[in-house]
Parts: structure tokens; C-alpha cells; sequence
């Protein structure tokens, strides 16, 4: 009798043992959550301030809520009226460049609560067909954001596309543009490493990054080859500088971003006339991964895709040393050029 009577007591303690400890948990995991949503203050600058009233934290949380409903598309017409949404212009592009971290940079700026991100790449300016669309298509391709809010996409192939500069400004000679960079050999050979993840997946054969980096007759860089030609940073910003002043661009090191990325971001925040509001409390390193991941909150963290990080093949050291040489004279301008230096070979 007494036996059972213990083990009746035991049982009730472990229900409410079980209870505290989960009302605990969403107790913390709410306060992770407000503390991302808190940041909403005014954003100065070329974004123009909220012009709004604080909307109270409850609020906004459950707002959030809503968005992301409404990014899935489950937005009725009533509730995006209701709710004051819109779907803006990007007012900063991530131009480029592919294979330097542009989705981890968007990812991880998007853990700012004034920023809203255009999931997918639009390729609005770099392809002749969407371009045909007209801006009002560009538009509406865009998340559903508040009226303070600034929208970002990323679409990597705009920084080496020939008609992209002068249609951005067409568009808004005033954007912000951020380009990430990473050291120009390392960038080819991952840029390579993902076209020829691409033909394994259909079975087929390639050539190897040394056959195509290195032109066979005269034992040079291949100029002609797509992935030495994107990491030429400084001859694509030249182009784009015929449009817009350097201030309006931004440099991203690529390289830091991986192993050290809030420093990163915190630049970005400025750039962009954000407040600080993305923490270390945000990132954190998953050994499994070997890369930053993200914390929204705690019960929501997510890392990137698997298609980022991919290992490398290996390439024979004489030609990483001559393509090291190669960009050696661009890596030089472009520091010039853009006031940032990279500890780059
Ligand atoms: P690798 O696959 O060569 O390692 P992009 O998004 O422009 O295609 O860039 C992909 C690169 O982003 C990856 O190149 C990877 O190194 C880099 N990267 C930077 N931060 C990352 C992160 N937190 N998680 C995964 N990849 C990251």
C-alpha cells in the first residue's frame, strides 16, 4: 500500500517536474523570439523612417506570424489589406558575386527584423524575358513586408551580366548594391566544383578545372573560361561604376563571412543605415556542418542547404600558383578601387 502510494506521489511529481520545465522552455523560447521582433526602429537614410507608431511587441509577433503565412501564399486580399502589407522594390541587391556566399549573406541579413528577403533568385535584369515583364511583374514577384521594411533580393549573375547596371539604375539610381567576394582562385574552383556536381548528377562526364582554367596551346590562363573570368572582379565593377558611384556599394569579405560572419554583417547593418540588431546570439557554429548557422530563436535554427560548402576537388599547386598570379594585378585595383584590402595571394 505504501509502495503504491509512493509511486503515485513520484508520478505526480514527474507530471509537474515535466509541466515547469516545458512551460519553462516556451517562456525562453518566446523571449528569443521577442527579442528578434523587438528591433524595429526607425531606419534613417535613403530608406526613409517608419513614420509609424511603435506597434506593441504581442503584436508584432503575431503579425510575424502572419507574414509567413502569407509568404507561403496564404494571404487573402482582405488580410493584406488589413494588415497594411506590401510588396516593395528592393531597395539593396546582392549583385553578386556567385559562388562568394550570397546566400548565406542574405540568409543571415534576413535575421535583421527590418529586413525581408526575396527567397528565390528573380533574375529580373539579367534575363531579356523576365526584363520584357516590366517592373510591375518584378514587383510582384517580391515578399509581402510592412511599409518599413526593406526588401533584398540576391541574383549573383547580375554582377557579370552586360545590361544589368544601367537597367538597376532605370530603376533606382539610388539602390544599394552589396557584392561578396571571396579570394578569386577559391571562388573559380568552387564555382567549377558546382557545374561539375551538376553533370555528375546527370551522369556525365567533365573536364577537369585544370584542362579548362589553363589553355593547352599556350600553357596560359584561359581568359575564355567562365569561372576565371567572374573571379576578374575589377573588370565587372568597372562596368557598374559607369552607373553608380562607389558609395553605393558595398564589399563583403566573403572569406570572413564564413569563418567570422557578425562582423561581417555588422558592416552590412550600417551600410544599409540598419540598427544593429543582429547578435552573436543570432550565429552559431555547427561542428557537423563546419559553418555558421542560423538562431532565429530558440526552437527555430536552421543551416544552409547541403549544395553550400561542397568540398573541392583537389588542383594541381602550379596552376592555383599561376591563376594566383593571374589576378594578382586586378585583386590589386580592385582594392584600390573599392578602399577594401584582402589578405588575398
Ligand atoms: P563552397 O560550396 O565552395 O564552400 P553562393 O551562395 O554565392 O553560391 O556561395 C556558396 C558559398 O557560400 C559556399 O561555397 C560556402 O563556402 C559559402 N558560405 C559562406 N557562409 C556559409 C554558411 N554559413 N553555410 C554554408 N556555406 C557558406
Amino acid at each position: 500500500m505504501l509502495f503504491k502510494q509512493q509511486a503515485l506521489l513520484r508520478q505526480k511529481l514527474f507530471v509537474l517536474g515535466s509541466l515547469a520545465i516545458g512551460s519553462l522552455l516556451y517562456l525562453v523560447a518566446r523571449v528569443g523570439s521577442l527579442d528578434r521582433l523587438q528591433p524595429l526602429c526607425p531606419i534613417d537614410g535613403r530608406f526613409g523612417s517608419r513614420g509609424q507608431d511603435e506597434i506593441p511587441l504581442r503584436a508584432l509577433q503575431f503579425k510575424r506570424g502572419l507574414l509567413h503565412e502569407f509568404r507561403k501564399g496564404n494571404a487573402t486580399k482582405e488580410q493584406i489589406r488589413l494588415h497594411n502589407l506590401v510588396q516593395q522594390l528592393p531597395k539593396a541587391i546582392i549583385i553578386g558575386v556567385r559562388k562568394g556566399g550570397t546566400r548565406a549573406l542574405l540568409e543571415m541579413l534576413n535575421l535583421h527584423p527590418a529586413v525581408v528577403k526575396a527567397s528565390q533568385e528573380i533574375h529580373f535584369f539579367d534575363n531579356d524575358e523576365n526584363y520584357a515583364k516590366g517592373i510591375e511583374w518584378y514587383r510582384k514577384k517580391m515578399p509581402f513586408s510592412y511599409p518599413h521594411q526593406i526588401t533584398i533580393e540576391k541574383s549573383p549573375a547580375y554582377f557579370i551580366t552586360e545590361e544589368v547596371p544601367e537597367r538597376i539604375y532605370k530603376m533606382n539610381s539610388s539602390i544599394k548594391l552589396l557584392i561578396i567576394v571571396r579570394e578569386p582562385t577559391t571562388r573559380a574552383i568552387s564555382d567549377y566544383t558546382q557545374v561539375l556536381e551538376g553533370k555528375e548528377r546527370k551522369n556525365k562526364t567533365y573536364y577537369k578545372f585544370e584542362k579548362l582554367a589553363i589553355d593547352p596551346n599556350t600553357c596560359e590562363v584561359n581568359t575564355k573560361y567562365k569561372a576565371v573570368r567572374t573571379s576578374i572582379y575589377t573588370k565587372h565593377l568597372e562596368r557598374w561604376l559607369k552607373y553608380f558611384p562607389i558609395e553605393q556599394f558595398h564589399i563583403v569579405d566573403g572569406d570572413r563571412l564564413i569563418t567570422e560572419p557578425l562582423p561581417e554583417l555588422q558592416l552590412v547593418e550600417k551600410f544599409l543605415n540598419l540598427p544593429p540588431r543582429i547578435s552573436q546570439y543570432n550565429l552559431y557554429f555547427n561542428a557537423t556542418r563546419g559553418f555558421y548557422c542560423l538562431r532565429f530563436n530558440i526552437v527555430f535554427n536552421k543551416c544552409l542547404a547541403g549544395s553550400k560548402g561542397r568540398i573541392h576537388p583537389e588542383v594541381d599547386t602550379s596552376v592555383i600558383t599561376k591563376l594566383r598570379k593571374f589576378f594578382h594585378p586586378f585583386n590589386q585595383k580592385f582594392y584600390q578601387i573599392t578602399g577594401r584590402t584582402f589578405n588575398w595571394p
